[in-house]
């Protein structure tokens, strides 16, 4: 079992107000809540709720069973789904996680016909490196992490 395997129990608990925030933040600036939206590295995927077309992927099988929303078993690496078939493609502080973030990065931008959001968290050791493989089109510095955005044209 890996680290979010083993947290997946009290992750809601945990986690669940600052995601929220950010996932807050995001929608204020994005109108994205009624989009056909895929969420890679999804977790419990507790705030779903705010979605009328979601679906999540996420690498972690205890991370999942907690969930009740629309959400898969994968990697962010490889993500089974055809180029541009979903509106927009959301990370909310995961992407630091990924075991190859380009690879991951490449995948979001291959599969969203509109827009790719990338959350990082601004603590991470990779920050600068991840924010310069993005290259982001807009951004938003929120508290803890850095709201990145790439509009696909
Ligand atoms: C900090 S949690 C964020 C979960 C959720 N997005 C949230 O905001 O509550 C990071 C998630 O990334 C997932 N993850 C890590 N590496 C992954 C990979 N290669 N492919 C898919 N998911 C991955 C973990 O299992 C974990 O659920």
């Amino acid at each position: 079992m890996n680290y979010y395997g083993s947290i997946s129990n009290g992750y809601d608990e945990l986690h669940g107000k600052e995601q929220l925030k950010k996932i807050k933040s995001i929608l204020n600036n994005f109108d994205i809540s009624r989009k056909k939206l895929l969420d890679v590295g999804c977790g419990t995927a507790f705030y779903s709720y705010l979605f009328r077309d979601y679906t999540g992927i996420d690498n972690c099988k205890e991370m999942l069973k907690k969930s009740k929303a629309n959400v898969f078993l994968g990697s962010a690496e490889k993500l089974p789904y055809a180029d541009n078939s979903f509106e927009v493609v959301l990370s909310l502080s995961a992407v630091h996680n990924f075991k190859n973030y380009e690879k991951a990065i490449d995948e979001m931008m291959r599969v969203a016909s509109e827009m790719v959001v990338v959350s990082l968290l601004k603590k991470s050791k990779k920050f600068d490196r991840i924010k310069e493989y993005f290259n982001p089109d807009e951004e938003i510095d929120t508290e803890i992490d850095l709201i990145m955005v790439k509009n696909i044209t």
